[in-house]
């Protein structure tokens, strides 16, 4: 995610705001960028790339200065340029900003902020705040902190931010609503961050703002207030994290973080996407694109390792809602494939990274053969990104843990809004749109109730750690969890694990099953439930160990497996984001307890850019 840091005191900012940003580099960006006030003069530089180049931009130049706010930036909206990183400005150069979040209604706010006569230099939802500030300045009495207040009530969406500007030369501006921002106390000087840890080296004496507060920080102190600017009584707090703690927020490993981070992700992935009363998704990445997409005969879904298994969630999902034919591919065979491609062929790209080698070569491939290629990508101006027709972008933050979690649900819930938008451009009903639109909006919840019972999954593990060998196995909806489940606990623990469909467990699988070979099976109260159900009695004919995933109130299984995991009810077509849940967990649990680094897999590399 984007890293804000600020300075207000009695030594030269920058070399506390590269400090900074050098301690945030871990949660991943594209682009840096610092403001500094000297005097009433303001100093702005950014840099595409790490903050070494931002650094080395200024190897030359003297930006003195005591105080100061600076940005690392994981695009979101507008690919990684110099001209998109922040801080941004206002027209008359005298306001600079900085945000984490997403302003849902940034292109209200752009129209309304041009037709007033503001130029903008940037494709960001960011830049619309710097110009609403000095819009709202020109009034006489207004200050700077009543000017963030004001614009800030504006935005629907989240934001965490710093504002300066040289008529308030100093002053900082903080406001929280939906991205962290915490102020460090420190001996006669003030900071500010998105992450602790970008300031713990300066002081550990930190408030926290929660949401719906502001603060206005100087050289004597700072005051909090609510975004009525009633006054806020906040006492620091002690941090006793060491720096890499603070790097995960307290988890252990980045891959916890991630999974935790999951149901706050899920919100940004459906934020402003979902129109409850047309029962429509909202999906602006494919605006240019929509007449298209409504002509389209044919899906071809392409990606690899968890993507690829994302997608094949999708295709139960597209072809029982939107009526469409969906063929999932490895992007890896794709590539060499003849595919039967023409333009009413539309062949999709899912990848967390954008710049997985074989999915980009697919893509391309499908290109050459006058294909619509859409994406559905992470990384904003990756490589894929930018070479598919349209798409939609995660809003997942950066995935630093090697294991795909949060992008894998990410991933999920995106073919659900697709299935939404293309679903009503043909036979699928409001009421129907309507339903998935409601259930979508309960996930989150769903999956924030899931992943507060880790001790239940860590329990779990720890009872088969004897075991060198499991299966997995679902049906319909669940069979792409089962692979993916499976490839989770390969891929972190080492420990041997094949998903397979449930159907094929007869066609030569159960042949393995004995009291060595436990199996997980993905069995919710679903419209195969009985078949699968089936598949346990005849693991466990055969001295099978099973470990049963099924729905909240089905007590069927109690006797039947040997542990059961429950799981909220939901439609058909979303309960893969919520088993993932449990399987995640059990992989992490596994490889932590056999001793090894779930972050960092041997052998694994986070984006395969090679064949
Ligand atoms: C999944 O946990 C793995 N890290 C891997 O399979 C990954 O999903 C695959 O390499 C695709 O990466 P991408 O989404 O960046 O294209």
């Amino acid at each position: 995610m984007c890293g804000i840091v600020g300075y207000v005191g009695k030594r030269q900012a920058l070399p506390v705001l590269m400090d900074g940003l050098r301690r945030m580099e871990y949660r991943g960006y594209d682009s840096a960028g610092i403001a500094v006030m000297d005097d009433a003069d303001l100093r702005v530089a950014k840099s595409v790339g790490k903050v070494r180049a931002l650094a080395d931009s200024l190897v030359d130049t003297t930006v003195a200065g005591t105080l100061g706010i600076a940005h690392t930036r994981w695009a979101t909206h507008g690919v990684p340029s110099e001209a998109n990183a922040h801080p941004h400005v206002s027209c008359d150069g005298k306001v600079a900003l900085v945000h984490n979040g997403i302003i849902e209604n940034y292109a209200e706010l752009r129209a309304e902020l041009t037709a007033a006569g503001h130029a903008f230099a940037s494709e960001t939802d960011t830049e619309t705040l710097a110009h609403l500030v000095e819009h709202l300045m020109r009034f006489p009495g207004v200050t700077l902190a009543d000017a963030v207040r004001s614009a800030v009530r504006r935005v629907r969406g989240t934001f965490g931010l710093a504002v300066v500007s040289t008529d308030y030369p100093n002053e900082i501006i903080v406001a929280r609503l939906g991205s962290p921002i915490v102020i460090g106390v420190g001996e006669g000087e003030y900071l500010v961050a998105s992450d602790p840890n970008a300031i713990i080296g300066h002081t550990r004496s930190m408030i926290f703002l929660d949401d719906g507060e502001m603060a206005v920080l100087n050289r004597d102190g700072y005051r909090v207030v609510s975004l009525e600017n009633l006054p806020v009584a906040k006492h620091p707090e002690n941090i006793d994290w060491s720096a890499e703690d603070a790097q995960k927020n307290g988890h252990a490993h980045f891959m916890m973080k991630e999974m935790s981070e999951q149901p706050e992700v899920l919100r940004n992935t459906m934020r402003g996407r979902i129109d409850f009363d047309a029962g429509n998704a909202v999906l602006g990445g494919l605006r240019d694109v929509a007449d298209r997409t409504r002509e389209i005969d044919r899906l071809i879904i392409v990606g690899c390792g968890s993507a690829y298994y994302a997608a094949q969630v999708g295709e139960y999902m597209l072809e029982e809602y939107a009526g469409i034919p969906v063929e999932v591919e490895l992007a890896s065979e794709f590539r060499y494939r003849k595919p039967i491609i023409t333009p009413r062929t539309a062949v999709i790209a899912v990848s967390q990274s954008g710049e997985t080698a074989d999915t980009l070569a697919a893509i391309r491939e499908a290109k050459m053969k006058g294909a619509l290629t859409l994406g559905i990508i992470n990384a904003v101006g990756s490589t894929i990104a930018r070479e598919t027709d349209a798409g939609i972008y995660n809003h997942a933050g950066p995935e630093i843990g090697v294991a795909s979690t949060k992008a894998f649900l990410s991933q999920a819930t995106v073919f659900a809004l697709l299935t939404m938008f293309l679903g009503r451009q043909r036979q699928m009903s409001v009421t129907t749109g309507r339903r998935i639109s409601e259930e979508l909006a309960r996930i989150p919840d769903l999956v924030a109730s899931l992943l507060a019972r880790q001790d239940e999954y860590k329990a779990i593990a720890d009872k088969y750690a004897w075991a060198d060998d499991f299966l997995y196995l679902g049906r319909k909806y669940c069979a792409p969890l089962a692979y993916e489940g499976a490839l989770k606990l390969k891929e972190v623990s080492y420990v041997h694990a094949e998903g397979y469909a449930a159907g094929e467990m007869k066609h030569g699988p159960i042949a393995l099953v004995d009291e060595t070979m436990p199996s997980i099976v993905i069995c919710p109260v679903d419209s195969v439930y009985e078949k699968t159900k089936s598949c346990i009695e005849e693991l466990r004919a055969r001295r099978g160990k099973v470990i049963a995933i099924t729905t909240e109130g089905n007590h069927e299984l109690d006797n039947l497996a040997d542990d059961v995991i429950f799981i909220p009810k939901t439609l058909e077509m979303l309960t893969p984001i919520l088993a993932a849940i449990p399987l995640q967990a059990f992989a992490y649990h596994a490889a932590v307890r056999r001793g090894f680094d779930p972050d960092m897999p041997r052998n694994l590399a986070k984006s395969v850019t090679v064949e």
